[in-house]
């Protein structure tokens, strides 16, 4: 019940048309080609709304046509389980698996890829080894994609990747091969966007000091990642593009780890002191950290220095509501975990499966903070 409550406030925050059915409904979460081409009317939503209200996980398990769910096999590995994000990512998609789609706990084994390729790969073997049904793999390096799918492929066992983008013409192979291979996840341009504007939003749009150049430190996550690249690039494009003029002082790599975020801010405040306006992070972690050297520093985020992150962590949306940060962005790991298991399932059951899903972000600012801060606490 209390999911439901918070899987419908999150449609209405996100304004879009979030699917209503239960696991295995074949619908799509609110992918961008779902939400654009959505038809559902509000009636609908609403009957669905007090249906799926009455769902238990066994009608929403008999609701999945093909395999009995509670013989279906998940082998799900995540690059490292030491990441904030990744952990509410995690948690969501086994509570979702067992409670809304009826699998066994057992018949679902996630292992920790230690941030090791290498490892991730043997974890993937035994998987295979083991005749697992389908994979969900949040791959270490997303490079290592032509190797698992063809390993699985060749054992006639279909990947969901999750969070890490595989290169667009590895996706569009996968379509011209009948590859059974799909990938869920965000479109991280968006989200660099949404920081960006966060910024250029403000009065002063993040100008600080009022000297007419916007100084800024960037703190990337691993630039491996498309994310981080993206992230990096679209947050600057955005103030750009709202005529700001801007100076990059500091850009490195904080490997999504807040320990590093608060050693990289530390420095380029010793280095460069009042002259930054603004601090970039492309995570929430890397954030918070930022945020303790900035106030270790003496100086106060909202009044002589910005901070933006990504994710919404619930400490952080805390902080954006109680004017400690200036802003974050919502990578829905609801809608990204719920697609990932309603594709592994379709695939496992025949149903036909795209090979990109896309769930959006939302920008989070004081003004929506609250109501964020509802659906994830
Ligand atoms: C990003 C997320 C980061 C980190 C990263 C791992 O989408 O914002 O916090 O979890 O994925 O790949």
């Amino acid at each position: 019940m209390r999911l439901t409550k918070k899987v419908m406030a999150m449609a209405l925050a996100s304004c879009m048309v979030l699917s209503m059915a239960a696991c295995g409904g074949s619908q799509p979460a609110e992918t961008t080609a779902a939400a654009t081409e959505a038809t559902t009317t509000a009636a609908e939503a609403e009957a669905e709304k007090s249906d799926e209200a009455e769902t238990t996980a066994e009608a929403a398990a008999a609701a999945v046509e093909g395999k009995d769910p509670s013989e279906i096999k998940v082998g799900i590995s995540i690059y490292q389980f030491a990441d904030n994000f990744m952990t509410l990512y995690r948690e969501e998609l086994q509570r979702y698996l067992v409670e809304e789609c009826g699998l066994k706990a057992e018949n679902i084994s996630i292992m920790d890829g230690k941030n090791d390729q290498g490892e991730q790969m043997n974890q993937i073997r035994n998987f295979i080894t083991q005749g697992y049904d389908v994979m969900i793999i949040n791959l270490v390096q997303a490079s290592s994609e032509p190797t698992v799918t063809e390993e699985c492929n060749a054992a006639g066992i279909p990947v969901v990747y999750i969070n890490r983008e595989p290169e667009a013409e590895r996706e569009q192979a996968w379509v011209d091969e009948g590859i059974k291979a799909t990938y869920v996840g965000a479109d991280a341009r968006q989200s660099g966007t949404f920081q960006g504007e966060e910024i250029a939003e403000l009065d002063n749009k993040g100008d600080a000091d009022g000297d007419g150049v916007v100084r800024y430190i960037m703190v990337q996550g691993d630039p491996e990642n498309v994310d981080a690249q993206y992230r990096t690039e679209k947050s600057i494009e955005a103030l750009t593009g709202a005529g700001v003029e801007v100076e990059e002082l500091v850009k490195m790599r904080g490997d999504w780890d807040q320990t590093k975020g608060q050693e990289i801010t530390a420095n380029a405040l010793s280095q460069h002191g009042a002259k930054i306006d603004v601090v970039f992070c492309n995570n929430d972690a890397m954030a918070l950290g930022a945020l303790q050297a900035i106030e270790a520093a003496g100086r106060t985020v909202n009044e002589d220095i910005y901070l933006v992150g990504v994710d919404a962590l619930v400490e952080v949306v805390e902080h954006v509501m109680n004017d400690k940060m200036t802003g974050t962005v919502f990578n829905d790991y609801f809608g990204q975990a719920h697609t990932a298991a309603d594709k592994a399932l379709d695939f496992v059951n025949g149903k036909d499966v795209d090979n990109v899903y896309m769930v959006d972000y939302v920008k989070v600012t004081p003004e929506n903070a609250g109501e964020i801060l509802e659906l994830i606490k």
